[in-house]
């Protein structure tokens, strides 16, 4: 049996890292993870030709610019979280692959309960607001698709920024008493 080529963007991250790892252990499954100096999204060359030199049955999108970074620079957020999703979007439409878009459930905003994937979103951040966007332009420019929306993320190595573990542990070295989000 032919293994599916995986296409992973943003693949120095913390999602793509494990994702990466996981797909390796799986014999029907090829990851191809691209990090961000391989594969810019925004850059419509670098789309287009990785699209031509891995043909990829599937893509996964882990690429994307945090909360942070999107409140502090709206522009850059729209370009990487919308526009570069949308370049992803168009290419795996005409290369006939699987998109499957990461988005968060941060589109929900702070009230913690259940939520049905048609409920109302409640955009109160730039971040949010890029989600949204790219979750629709996935579903108009590529037939087969899954939109993802994430919770808090566990996971990936000791230089991973989001690495909960590790951002605790650095915090311990400073701190007699450590703070945390209880909700999650
Ligand atoms: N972490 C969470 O708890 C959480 C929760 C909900 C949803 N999510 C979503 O899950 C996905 C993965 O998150 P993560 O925690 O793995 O984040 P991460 O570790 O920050 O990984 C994101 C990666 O995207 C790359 N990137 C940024 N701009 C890019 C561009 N223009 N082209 C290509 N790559 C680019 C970054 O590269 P550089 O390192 O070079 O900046 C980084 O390696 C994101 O879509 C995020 O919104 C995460």
């Amino acid at each position: 049996m032919i293994p599916k080529k995986i296409l992973i963007t943003g693949g120095a991250g913390m999602l793509a890292t494990d994702l990466t790892e996981h797909f390796q252990s799986q014999r029907f499954y090829e990851p191809i993870a691209l990090p961000r100096t391989a594969l810019d999204i925004t850059a419509l060359d670098q789309v287009e030709a990785a699209f031509a030199a891995y043909a990829p049955d599937v893509v996964i999108n882990t690429a994307a610019l945090m909360v942070e970074e999107c409140e502090t620079s709206p522009e850059s957020a729209y370009k990487t979280n919308t526009w570069g999703v949308r370049q992803l979007a168009q290419s795996c439409q005409r290369y006939h692959a699987t998109f499957i878009q990461i988005s968060s459930c941060g589109l929900f905003g702070d009230t913690i309960r259940a939520y049905h994937e048609y409920d109302s979103p409640v955009l109160k951040t730039v971040y949010a607001k890029t989600k949204q966007a790219s979750e629709i332009f996935t579903a108009h420019f590529c037939e087969q698709y899954y939109v993802l929306r994430l919770g808090w993320l566990y996971g990936g190595q000791a230089q991973h920024r989001r690495n909960f573990v590790m951002a605790r542990y650095r915090e311990a070295l400073n701190k007699p008493v450590l703070h945390s989000a209880c909700d999650k």
